[in-house]
């Protein structure tokens, strides 16, 4: 039998064995729709199910994207496989044996190597899970689990082991016991778990730590991570990645927890191995963590297999916000429901769940928010809603959406954002100054007009339009704080962004004018007057910024003076004397500096 014929033998073999419904099933939720199952495709994203499997012709399709194959197609597109290790795999859970030497020479060689670092892996485990239960040796490792609350059923299932000390075992203590069992020592230095000195020789890399081992989807151990006991630096040291570990594709948990996230059509997403173990122990079982990085979009992808909604659940410190911001482009481009929780103050999941129980974190989870609502707040916190602060908003915004593939959804989000900005959407389509947009795009908003604007506004409006370049004077004044209108509002983020390119003529101001209100107000201001800054009106120009100036700085004084005062009687109802008494003494030194004027 040549070749190709053995191999295709093999393939209808594996392909008769195989249960195409429960390899798909695996990974893609399937309910019974008559003889076939349907469920919501793992290729691309879709809320109602559009995937079919049918069982009799071994074939899946997907009448919403056009995929469609058979198991070993899915294998190797959902798994990202070559052919022949599909066949391997399928082969193996369906317990096919597979004539030898079909692979080319490197084929096998390179599933060879993999092999033998799964293997190591595993052996690898064994020994970490000896060492743990070892009288003298494990003692002050299982001291710490029990500290930190781990039962001995929760220690046996995520199979947690101990590495010995180098006064233990001595500093190839797992590296002899691998080689004792025939492991290769480039194999324990491939796959991380011995370093090769300089001099010759080898030593282990994980010494004295508690050992998680990370599964892949198929529940082999493809890498470590290791906790020193106490305190000690660096305080977690992983597998470093190799030809079966890329770290950035993995979440510690994902394999042990995707029934649990597929009940709960949710998935948590904590920062830490311990966070994740200390909601399993609690029975939060819908929970993954990414290994010592920020959730990658291969992350999110795999996550999207199993669940419709993300749910980040981290410390409300800088870094757990920073790493929630940071998904969120990922999160937008794979179409998933994100959503961000975070913990009280000084708390982590691990510690929140113990203190709190798991219903508070259920009820944490429940009060979750959407991502655009905690990217918008989070970036007003950091810039404020000063212009420039809007301006620079805006430049966060526009990258966030520049990963949003969904168009409805972008669209959705602009909308929002720029409500809450009181900026118009075309400010989010370009990135600096937008182009003007074509005619049916423009922006009409028919519920604002300028008539509404109180008079003193509308001067100090029309002023500066006219000249532009008082714009950093009059904003430093306090322009923005007293003008309120929608569209002064607008105008005076507008031309705050064109100032940040250098000074501006009038006529610049309708480049980029999203609004068609503002941009017909703009042309009839410069139309209506045939000759603004002549020289002569040069000297009532200047006494009609001094005229505004003033106005804005009564304006500043009275909004001091009424805070001042919402002070001076918080103070009074909570009778704090002290601090009473200090604003009491303001309000005078503020009324004598009025009075001055
Ligand atoms: P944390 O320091 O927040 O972990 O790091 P934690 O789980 O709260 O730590 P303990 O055990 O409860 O004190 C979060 C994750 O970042 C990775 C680890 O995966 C850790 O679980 N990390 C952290 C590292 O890879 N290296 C480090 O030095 C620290
Ligand atoms: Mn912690």
């Amino acid at each position: 039998m040549s070749f190709s014929q053995a191999r295709d033998q093999a393939k209808a073999t594996v392909k008769e064995a195989a249960d195409i419904v429960q390899v798909i099933g695996e990974h893609v939720e399937l309910k019974r729709a008559g003889n076939r199952f349907t469920g919501r495709c793992p290729f691309h994203s879709e809320k109602t199910p559009s995937f079919s499997v049918n069982p009799q012709g071994q074939f899946y399709h997907c009448f919403g994207c056009g995929e469609h194959g058979d198991v070993f197609s899915f294998m190797m597109k959902f798994h990202h496989m070559e052919f022949p290790e599909a066949l391997k795999t399928l082969a193996q859970k369906f317990g096919v044996s597979l004539p030898e030497r079909k692979l080319s020479q490197a084929e096998q060689e390179q599933l060879r190597l993999r092999d033998a670092l799964y293997q190591a892996n595993e052996e690898a485990v064994l020994i970490f899970q000896q060492a743990l239960r070892h009288p003298q040796w494990g003692k002050n490792a299982r001291a710490y689990l029990e500290h930190r609350e781990i039962p001995q059923e929760y220690i046996e299932k995520y199979r947690l082991g101990y590495a010995p000390g180098p006064d233990q075992g001595g500093w190839q203590y797992l590296f002899d016991q691998l080689s004792a069992k025939g492991v290769k020592p480039a194999v324990i230095e491939q796959v991380g778990l011995a370093v090769r000195k300089d001099r010759g020789g080898y030593y282990d890399r994980f010494r004295s730590r508690l050992l998680f081992p990370i599964n892949d989807m198929s529940g082999r151990v493809v890498a470590f991570g290791g906790r020193i006991l106490g305190e000690g630096q660096p305080k977690y040291m992983n597998s470093p990645e190799s030809p079966i570990f890329e770290k950035s594709r993995l979440l510690f948990g994902l394999q042990q927890h995707r029934q649990a996230i597929r009940q709960a059509r949710r998935a948590l997403v904590v920062e830490g191995n311990f966070d994740l173990l200390s909601l399993a122990v609690h029975g939060i079982e819908n929970v993954v963590a990414p290994l010592g990085t920020a959730l990658t979009k291969p992350h999110i992808h795999s996550l999207r297999s199993y669940s419709d909604e993300v749910v980040l659940l981290f410390d409300a410190d800088a870094a757990g916000l920073k790493a929630a911001m940071r998904s969120i482009p990922y999160l937008l481009a794979e179409q998933v429901e994100g959503k961000v929780a975070l913990l009280p103050k000084g708390h982590d999941p691990d510690s929140f769940v113990r203190e709190q129980g798991a219903g508070a974190v259920d009820e944490l989870v429940r009060a979750a928010r959407p991502l655009a609502e905690f990217a918008f707040d989070t970036l007003v916190q950091e810039y404020g809603l000063t212009l420039s602060g809007k301006n620079r908003i805006v430049g966060e915004l526009q990258q966030l959406l520049a990963e949003a593939k969904d168009v409805e959804q972008r669209e959705l989000m602009i909308a929002h954002f720029s409500e809450k900005l009181g900026v118009s959407p075309g400010y989010f389509q370009g990135k600096r100054a937008p182009a003007p947009q074509p005619e049916e795009e423009r922006v009409v908003r028919t519920n604002l007009s300028l008539k509404s604007m109180a008079p003193r506004d509308r001067q100090l409006l029309d002023f500066l339009v006219l000249h532009p370049e008082n714009f950093a004077e009059l904003e430093a004044a306090g322009m923005a704080e007293v003008v309120k209108h929608p569209l002064a509002q607008e105008m005076f983020f507008h031309m705050n962004r064109l100032s940040q390119d250098g000074a501006c003529q009038p006529e610049d101001l309708l480049i980029g004018m999203a609004d068609e209100v503002l941009q017909g107000y703009i042309v009839d201001l410069l139309t209506a007057l045939p000759a603004h800054g002549g020289g002569e009106s040069g000297e009532s120009d200047r006494d009609m910024i001094d005229e505004l100036l003033c106005w804005l700085e009564n304006e500043r004084q009275r909004r001091d003076g009424a805070s001042l005062q919402q002070r001076i009687a918080d103070a009074e109802r909570s009778g704090n004397i002290e601090l009473l008494m200090q604003l009491l003494h303001e309000k005078q030194t503020l009324q004598k500096k009025r009075q001055s004027i």
